[in-house]
């Protein structure tokens, strides 16, 4: 992927968070940070640690092109511009300490914990809060929980749900044309300057589980977590096939009169 040459390309400054896989550096504006991806990787809560070449530079440009692609769908997020192989600028917002998961088949910590085999199908698909806390293992967490420890408030778990639901639309039908079968994935949301809801982190292999449409093969982070060897071939291919139908007609879902909530953020958009 080509760079185009910023006028006055903003240069990352003091580093300001390291997280697992990810920098954060201060920009002279403070509004903006820079986002550094790295190849390291961590699992179950960073007892599993290893790096994964090639990782950061895929997950930069995977996450660049859906959030672009999801700003384009109506949902908010704090992306602004691709710098770089590894960095991408964005706007620098309050995390919300509340991690949403979106489950479209069972698998993972979902499956063990209601002792289900992986790959059923969810229907209806399920929306979780975790807080989000390595040092409890990101629990989950019900919204009064949310809203009674102070982690969020019931407005902001409706618009958290909400743009969820929006984003799992749009990603199903994504992957989809890609090959992809998106089985779940996590999101983190943020607050900007200006008091907006955007979604913020990031959307990868990292952070959602991604089947072959055909063969059902892996080709997310489980892949590192099982130890099935070939990640980093399959971090590659996700990136390969996104790219490869980057424009192609998505079968998205059809809104009914119901689905207010989609058509108000398209209408956000539309008067932005
Ligand atoms: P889980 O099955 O471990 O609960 O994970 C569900 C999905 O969320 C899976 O795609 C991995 C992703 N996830 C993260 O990206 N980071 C996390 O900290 C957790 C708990 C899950
Ligand atoms: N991202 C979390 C960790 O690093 C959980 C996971 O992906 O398994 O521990």
């Amino acid at each position: 992927m080509a760079y185009p040459p910023l006028v006055n390309p903003p240069a990352p400054r003091e580093l300001l968070y390291e997280g697992k896989a990810k920098q954060v550096f201060a920009t002279d504006d403070p509004r903006q940070v820079v986002v550094r991806f790295k190849d390291d990787a961590t699992a179950f809560n960073a007892e599993k640690r290893g790096t994964v070449a090639g990782k950061g530079e895929v997950n930069n440009a995977v996450t660049a092109l859906l959030y672009g692609e999801l700003e384009d769908f109506g949902v908010p997020t704090h992306f602004l511009e691709l710098l770089g192989p590894r960095d991408q600028l964005v706007e620098r917002v309050r995390i919300v300490p509340v991690e949403v998961i979106v489950r479209n088949r069972t698998a993972g910590t979902f499956a063990k914990r209601y002792g289900v085999e992986e790959g059923l199908p969810l229907d209806p698909n399920v929306i979780e809060f975790c807080l989000k806390s390595d040092a409890l293992q990101d629990p989950p967490m019900n919204a009064a929980t949310a809203v009674a420890l102070g982690h969020a408030t019931e407005e902001e778990l409706e618009e958290l749900f909400d743009l969820a639901a929006s984003v799992n639309d749009y990603l199903v039908a994504r992957f989809a044309v890609a090959g992809l079968d998106l089985v779940d994935f996590k999101l983190e949301f943020g607050v900007d300057a200006d008091g907006r809801m955007v979604l913020a982190d990031e959307i990868s292999p990292d952070t959602c589980r991604l089947w072959d449409a055909e063969t059902g093969e892996k080709l997310d982070k489980d892949r590192f977590r099982r130890d099935l060897g070939g990640v980093e071939e399959a971090y590659q291919e996700v990136r390969r096939r996104l790219e490869a139908t980057v424009g192609a007609d998505l079968d998205l879902p059809d809104f009914d009169a119901d689905d207010h909530d989609h058509e108000h953020h398209h209408e956000e958009s539309a008067d932005a």
